[in-house]
């Protein structure tokens, strides 16, 4: 089985993608860390975030073992990481490059400890639409402005990262704005796609709602 959960940033589609693969054993494929490591490397190496044709060198250079290596930079969740991975993921030749490599993963998935998983769940802005078009069941994960920059905020915070929540509200709406008017892939609901507003739910209550979608599946 293959569960797509697509939406903007922090909307709660990590969490969700993280309970549905404890709950049911299956491999999970957070497909913003290939654009992180992309803008990332692209920092580390000296290279002008605005060339595509330097971004698309990177992407294909990109193997699944290296993403894993700079995910443990302090900086591949922190608000540089989030900033340059919207930027590289707007250029289309990025994309292209990074594509097979994401699709790959449902052939044969496995959890992180290397045993076989029967599914997999995905989480981006392109998965129902792009990278499994399908998918046995797509999700939209979303949320105002406000509660997603409140939720990062407080995540920044736990994790010693300095930013107003003004700062980062202002860069939530400037990541929503690159996202949803980019001419390659622009964030929009699959038509098959079950959006769930979780502005007043709970994380429990997004849960119980998303494994009814699936029981009754
Ligand atoms: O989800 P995360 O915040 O890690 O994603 C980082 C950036 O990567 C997003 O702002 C978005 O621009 C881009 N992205 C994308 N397509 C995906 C996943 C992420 O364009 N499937």
């Amino acid at each position: 089985m293959i569960i797509t959960i697509d939406g903007p940033a922090s909307a709660g589609k990590g969490t969700l993608a993280k309970e549905i693969s404890s709950t049911y054993g299956f491999a999970y494929f957070d497909t913003g860390m290939v654009y992180r490591a992309v803008g990332l490397e692209m920092f580390l190496s000296g290279k002008d975030i605005s060339s595509e044709q330097e971004a698309e060198k990177v992407a294909q250079n990109l193997s699944f073992q290296k993403m894993m290596s700079l995910s443990k930079h302090p900086e591949f969740r922190g608000p540089l990481g989030g900033k340059n991975a919207s930027i590289v993921s707007a250029y289309p030749k990025v994309r292209a490059a990074l594509l097979k490599m994401q699709q790959d993963f449902a052939l044969s998935p496995v959890l992180a400890d290397g045993s076989k998983a029967s599914g997999v769940v995905y989480d981006g802005r392109d998965t129902g639409t792009i990278v499994c078009p399908n998918a046995d069941i797509k999700l939209f994960i979303t949320a105002s402005p406000e509660v997603r920059a409140e939720r990062r905020y407080k995540e920044f915070q736990s994790r010693g990262i300095n930013q107003s929540y003004e700062e980062v509200l202002k860069e939530i709406k400037a990541r929503d704005e690159r996202d949803m008017t980019r001419s390659s892939a622009p964030l929009k609901p699959a038509p098959d796609a079950i959006i769930i507003d979780t502005s007043n739910l709970s994380i429990e209550e997004v849960q119980k709602k998303v494994n009814k979608i699936i029981a009754e599946h």
